[in-house]
């Protein structure tokens, strides 16, 4: 029988990765995506190249440009489809945007999340529920961490998070950004409907989610967004800490892959903490050192001595749980690889880019 795949969010960096992913795995994928990022970002954060790429690169992909906010589409959708699996990636995804759009921050991240949830329980409860949340769910609490200063980067102080950040770790009274919070309320929501319903449901708390497909801008996708401007020779922003702040990168591949081990064998009400865990993480020096000398080119930046509200100034995922319930799944893709495929990709679409800009002015 035919497996298939509800993907929402298709088109951002996550859930395109997930259809290629799932395709490869055999689902038909139905992707939702209604190119908000556009909306959130502007024209650098348009998606529409990806769907093309969808379009192309997989034969079964069926494309829905609904908003997850209509709830009455998500409803009927979810009733006609009755997907196999549901794996929700949409999202308005920054941390630093959210607070000059909170309704359409928290009717995206919270209440579309519940329109997904209740679509699902009423017609397919059965079916494995995968919600992408995020490592900011825990506020501001990790820079309370004790933490050493060292050339490049800061570092946890403390044995007990040697091996970074478990999902034991709190989400209460803490700062979270606007973002931060209506992304708590949809995780909470996702695992009450694993505990309360006893459906399939598992939240990912993600670090530096990266990889060569993902349209980085200034507020959202910081590495993709670094290269760039490194590639480009624009202006890098660092905000505050030195620019010895520490993210765990993980590929979006690898992201894919954990979902897709956690579909084949799914839990209900789960929480995991998903990043690139300590041997893939670097401070905004260090990726500035690694750009450099995979471009040839100097980074160029300002310091701004003030950091962003809540910022974390060194967070880096524990992935003994992931681990331990999924051992078949680990990271394949070190810094270095990640690195050198988004330089590459970024290389290939700017060049894109020039070509059409040129054609346009001897078309002017
Ligand atoms: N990229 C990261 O570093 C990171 C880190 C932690 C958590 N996450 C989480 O992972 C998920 C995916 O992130 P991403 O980096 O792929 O983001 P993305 O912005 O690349 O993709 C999100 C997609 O959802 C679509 N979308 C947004 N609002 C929508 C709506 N109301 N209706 C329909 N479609 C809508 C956007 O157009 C976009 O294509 C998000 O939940 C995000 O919070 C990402």
């Amino acid at each position: 029988m035919t497996r298939t795949a509800l993907v929402t969010g298709s088109c951002g960096l996550i859930g395109s990765e997930v259809c290629s992913y799932l395709a490869r795995c055999g689902f038909e994928i139905t992707g939702v995506d209604s190119n908000e990022r556009a909306v959130f970002f502007g024209p650098e954060g348009d998606t529409r190249w990806t769907l093309e790429r969808l379009r192309q690169g997989i034969r079964s992909y069926r494309h829905v440009a609904v908003d997850i906010r209509d709830r009455e589409a998500i409803l009927n959708l979810v009733r006609d489809l009755r997907p196999s699996v549901i794996v929700h990636t949409a999202a308005q995804p920054s941390h630093d945007r959210a607070a000059s759009i909170p309704f359409a921050d928290f009717d995206t991240n919270a209440v579309g999340t519940l329109n997904l949830l209740e679509a699902v329980r009423r017609a397919c409860p059965e079916s494995p529920f995968v919600h992408m949340s995020t490592n900011k769910v825990y506020g501001h609490l990790p820079n309370t961490i004790a933490l050493r200063e060292l050339e490049t980067r800061w570092d946890y102080d403390d044995p007990a998070y040697a091996n970074g950040i478990a999902e034991s770790f709190s989400i209460d009274q803490s700062k979270h950004s606007l973002f931060g919070a209506s992304k708590v309320a949809g995780d909470v929501m996702v695992q009450e409907y694993g505990r309360y319903f006893g459906m399939p449901t598992c939240c990912l708390r993600g670090g530096c989610l990266t990889g060569p497909n993902h349209s980085g801008v200034e507020l959202h996708g910081f590495l993709s967004y670094l290269i760039r401007c490194n590639l480009e020779g624009r202006e890098y922003k660092v905000f505050g800490y030195k620019g010895k702040q520490v993210r765990d990168n993980i590929h979006s591949e690898d992201v894919a892959a954990f979902i897709c081990e956690f579909i084949n064998a799914p839990r209900s009400g789960e929480v995991y903490n998903l990043g690139g865990g300590y041997e893939n993480s670097c401070s905004i020096l260090e990726a500035f050192a690694l750009v450099e000398s995979l471009s040839g080119k100097p980074q160029r930046y300002t310091y701004i001595d003030e950091n962003r509200i809540g910022d974390h100034i060194c967070y880096y995922s524990d992935l003994r749980k992931m681990k331990a319930h999924y051992p078949g799944w680990g990271i394949t893709r070190p810094l270095e690889t990640i690195f050198t495929e988004i330089v590459d990709s970024w290389a290939r679409r700017l060049s894109r880019v020039d070509l059409h800009a040129t054609e346009m002015a001897s078309v002017g």
